[in-house]
């Protein structure tokens, strides 16, 4: 009796270690689908993003700058460049025809009174053929935790219907402020994907902390 029970009962051991292998398996098995699929639709994203053409598009300040003293180049330009190194994409500049005073604490003013005034300052410069991109990276400093009014005059000036746009911007803080989720309302017809904010100030000093997370988030969306 005690025999047949101890038989019982290493069957039943061995029905229960057989029934969770195959669990096992079945959980692996379903795994490796689901990272086949995710890796596909990556795939996919990264063959996309290479048919695509790019416009790096991006207003930046020079002169006296917060916490980095006179610059010549803007930050928002130095990330502008490090996307265009990535991306090959073509590179624009938004200017206005007014520049805006050189001194921080000017400067400073003459935006704060844009905003508020939610002015559109002329550009001087103009994309030939916007039909020539489908995705356009699009930065600038954060001013008064807004964009600056010349991207308000730059999204209201072309027909970015289908378009995907990128915004990315640098700023005293490390964020984005929430302003770009008003993008597709200016920029009629368009979609906006993840955007990047970083620190202003690490793109004079501290430039490769600034390319490894621009590069980290390019490869988030697939370039
Ligand atoms: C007019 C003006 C307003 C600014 N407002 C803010 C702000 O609200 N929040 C912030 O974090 N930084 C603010 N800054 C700092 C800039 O966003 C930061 O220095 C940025 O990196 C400048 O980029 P640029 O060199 O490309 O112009 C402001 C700077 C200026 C000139």
């Amino acid at each position: 009796m005690k025999k047949f029970l101890l038989m019982i009962l290493s069957i039943m051991t061995m029905i229960l270690f057989t029934a969770c292998g195959e669990t096992k398996t079945e959980n692996t098995d379903q795994k490796s689908e689901t990272e086949k699929v995710a890796s596909s639709s990556q795939a996919t994203t990264a063959e996309a993003n290479k048919q695509s053409k790019i416009l790096v598009a991006f207003f930046s300040h020079t002169g006296e700058n917060y916490q980095v003293g006179v610059i010549e180049k803007g930050n928002t330009h130095i990330m502008a460049d490090m996307i265009v190194e990535t991306t090959k994409a073509d590179k624009f500049e938004i200017k206005t025809v007014k520049p805006y005073p050189k001194t921080y604490q000017e400067c400073t003013e003459v935006a704060k009174q844009e905003l508020a005034e939610n002015a559109r300052p002329e550009l001087s410069t103009r994309i030939d053929d916007i039909s020539n991109y489908d995705t356009i990276f699009l930065g600038y400093p954060i001013w008064w935790s807004d964009m600056p009014p010349a991207i308000y005059t730059f999204l209201e000036s072309y027909d970015f219907n289908g378009k995907t746009i990128i915004p990315f911007c640098t700023s005293a803080g490390t964020y984005m402020t929430g302003k770009e989720v008003n993008i597709p309302q200016i920029a009629k017809g368009s979609t906006i994907r993840d955007g990047l904010g970083v620190v202003g100030k690490d793109c004079q000093d501290d430039p490769e902390k600034v390319r490894e997370a621009v590069n980290q988030w390019l490869a988030s969306l697939g370039y």
